[in-house]
């Protein structure tokens, strides 16, 4: 019976590749609606105007700083851009302590203001002897704000809601550059906040500046981490929702691109042709913002094992799994508190070929203190694989997507730089190949999948928002 009903779930996980065909349409019609549409919808992607209008070329110089909010760390850099398409940083990670994920504006704020200073004091000090009212004497910053944000301006942007976990209702709505430097200011930091960018713009503006891409080349930014999202330079004409006196104004200056953020995290919303399981409905429910970032509660990091958790305890419920727990209220408290199935661990159990898999039952003792059989192992072992085949075949639709939007292959022999950055796909095992071979299969096809550039790009999202703050003209 148990193996029956291990087959029937990983069959709920599996999709076809009509289906993926079918997702990639859909994919483009909500992107195109996105960029017509002023009213923001959670029926369609966000699509939001960034203000960055150049791409780096590689000669761009200076010393400026880039603190990064979003992903697993907090990360504070100072970035400096050799003007030969290299760069020297330093750095700091620190991770942001779980209870600030729920704070206040205030609190989370003075806290990541506080960090800038060690930081900054630490490898500028010559900066804190100055006098800290002169602001020419500032250090610029740009500011890596991975959520989605209504961008106003290339240092302007108000909250629109939180994802990944962060619930801290009083920043909505708020300018989070105004309140950074608020807090700067109030700290006497030296630190002026020039610009506001996302992860995957970051990304996206590295990959131009390390020349990466050779020069002309299409690109994407993307970020499959904690969430997952994607950036790309979109055409002016393209951006319909753009205010008709910003357009005339960028046209003025024979401007005529601008990065979009498409918060791709938030695609199909309405479940229109995602795949949903029981499993994915009790995520959603738990998550902080149910209804919302559909697609990045099906690919991405924080959420793969809560995946996983949800299938093991429901298994256990039906009698199936784990029958030395008689009850739910038995099972192991870390099996039964959301999210503490981490998809680093569903990484080690992908993969492991150790003798009666004696390496995940380790690493369920340790991270979850659950007890297996062999049997066991090897049903989590089978769950693990269903749901990260899903997820990284998910994965491929917002690229073969833009690259079908933006007809990236026209011309003889152009090819495609994808940058990405995250821990599922640096570091889960298979998941960029996997999301390479539903490309192939999907409308770009073997030919297109071939001519195809993903590749990290370390560090990106500060030294691209570094860039930013140098670009900025405050
Ligand atoms: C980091 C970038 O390397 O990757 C961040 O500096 C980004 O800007 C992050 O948000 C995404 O990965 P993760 O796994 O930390 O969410
Ligand atoms: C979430 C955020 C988005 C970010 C992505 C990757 O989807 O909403 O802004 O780019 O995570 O970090």
């Amino acid at each position: 019976q148990l193996s029956k009903e291990i087959d029937k779930i990983c069959q709920s996980f599996e999709l076809d590749s009509n289906r993926l065909q079918q997702l990639v349409d859909l994919f483009i019609k909500s992107a195109e609606h996105g960029l017509n549409q002023k009213s923001s919808s959670k029926s369609y992607l966000p699509m939001i105007p960034t203000f960055v209008t150049s791409i780096p070329n590689g000669k761009e110089k200076g010393l400026l700083l880039a603190a990064d909010l979003g992903g697993t760390n907090f990360r504070v850099c100072s970035v400096k851009l050799n003007g030969d398409h290299t760069f020297d940083l330093k750095q700091s990670k620190n991770p942001i302590p779980v209870d600030l994920m729920k704070s206040t504006t205030d609190e989370l704020f003075s806290y990541l203001a506080s960090k800038i200073g060690t930081f900054v004091k630490q490898h500028h000090g010559e900066n804190f002897n100055s006098d800290n009212n002169d602001k020419s004497n500032h250090l610029k910053l740009g500011f890596t704000f991975s959520f989605p944000v209504d961008q106003t301006s290339l240092n302007s942007g108000t909250l629109i809601r939180w994802t990944k976990g962060f619930n801290i209702p009083d920043t909505v709505g708020k300018d989070v550059v105004k309140v950074l430097q608020y807090h700067l200011d109030e700290q006497k930091i030296p630190v002026h906040v020039a610009a506001l960018a996302n992860d995957t713009v970051g990304t996206l503006l590295a990959r131009s500046y390390t020349g990466e891409n050779k020069e002309g080349l299409t690109s994407i930014g993307c970020i499959f981490g904690t969430g997952t999202n994607g950036a790309y330079n979109e055409k002016l004409e393209n951006i319909k929702k753009l205010p008709t006196e910003i357009y005339n104004d960028l046209k003025s200056k024979d401007i005529d691109h601008m990065v979009i953020n498409t918060e791709w995290g938030s695609f199909d919303n309405d479940l229109e042709l995602l795949p949903v399981t029981k499993y994915d409905e009790e995520v959603d429910k738990l998550s902080v913002n149910p209804g919302y970032h559909m697609f990045e509660k099906r690919v991405s990091g924080m959420f793969l094992g809560e995946i996983l958790r949800n299938v093991l305890v429901d298994l256990h419920s039906q009698g199936l799994i784990f029958d030395q727990y008689s009850k739910t209220s038995d099972l192991p408290h870390r099996l039964r508190t959301p999210w503490l199935l981490s998809s680093e661990g569903m990484s080690l159990f992908e993969i492991d070929d150790s003798t009666k898999l004696i390496a995940t039952e380790l690493e369920l003792k340790n991270m979850l203190r659950l007890p297996t059989t062999y049997e066991e192992r090897l049903v989590i072992q089978k769950l693990t694989r269903s749901i990260s085949k899903r997820a990284s075949h998910l994965a491929s639709i917002p690229i073969t997507a833009l690259i079908m939007k933006i007809d990236a292959f026209k011309g003889h022999n152009v090819e495609v730089d994808v940058g990405v950055d995250g821990s599922v796909v640096e570091f889960y095992p298979g998941f960029r190949t996997m999301m390479r071979d539903a490309i192939a299969e999907s409308q770009v096809g073997s030919k297109g999948e071939r001519r195809l550039h993903i590749n990290i790009s370390k560090d990106g999202s500060s030294v691209g928002a570094a860039l930013c703050a140098l670009s900025s003209d405050i």
